[in-house]
């Protein structure tokens, strides 16, 4: 058996077992790959799988993804302007649900209640009903304003997980560095991931 500082993740470590109902929400903030991999890497055999474009959303993904946004077959759409969509009500919300990226803009609306769109009501559903609310900001730097909304977001229980890839794995492409983002995301959501290599982890041979 070897130690090596950095190995990727043994198969199954992060595992939950559990299938879950996630809600991944895209915003006009850079950073469109972030989503993508996410959705790369979600199995929509094993989750029930579902997605939603900020109005800026889509503007972005056109300068940052050159094919557009690709979903997998089974994820389930919803129009931002409709609310028939489950998690517009907390009789039905999911297990969790994604911000990636998140605008500083979406990141105030949520801290402050605003729910006009079905991404905001989602987000208001998910910190009343308790469950995951995983926010993947992406900015700077931060004005007082903006960290105020965050201080806010974590008081009413949201996971923050700034866009801020790591380095010490020596990441040689740019979906690499995009990784180490979104594994520790994989890790929040309790979904097995052996996206980018974790620190001090044995390899057994
Ligand atoms: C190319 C591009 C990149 C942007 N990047 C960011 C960003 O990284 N963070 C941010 O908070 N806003 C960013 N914006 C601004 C937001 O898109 C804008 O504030 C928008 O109103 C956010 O709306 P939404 O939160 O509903 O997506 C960007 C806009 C464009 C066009």
């Amino acid at each position: 058996m070897t130690v090596n500082k950095l190995v990727a993740a043994t198969a199954g470590r992060h595992t939950s077992g559990r299938n879950l109902k996630i809600l991944v929400a895209i915003t006009g903030a850079s950073g469109a790959l972030y989503a993508q991999r996410l959705l790369d890497n979600l199995d929509v055999r094993e989750h029930e799988l579902h997605v939603v474009l900020s109005n800026y959303a889509q503007q972005v993904i056109s300068e940052e993804l050159p094919g557009g946004l690709q979903l997998p077959a089974g994820v389930r759409t919803h129009n931002l302007k409709s609310m028939n969509a489950p998690f517009a009500s907390g009789s039905n919300p999911p297990d969790a649900m994604v911000v990636i990226p998140c605008t500083m803009g979406t990141l105030g609306r949520i801290a402050h209640g605003y729910s006009e769109d079905v991404l905001l009501r989602a987000a208001d559903v998910v910190l009343k009903e308790r469950r995951k609310l995983i926010l993947v900001p992406r900015e700077t730097p931060l004005s007082l304003v903006h960290v105020k909304n965050m201080e806010l977001l974590l008081q009413a229980g949201a996971i923050l997980l700034p866009a801020n890839p790591s380095f010490y794995a020596n990441p040689k492409t740019i979906r690499e560095v995009v990784d180490t983002v979104v594994a520790r995301v994989l890790d929040h959501l309790g979904v097995a991931n052996k996206l980018a290599p974790r620190w001090a982890e044995e390899e057994i041979e």
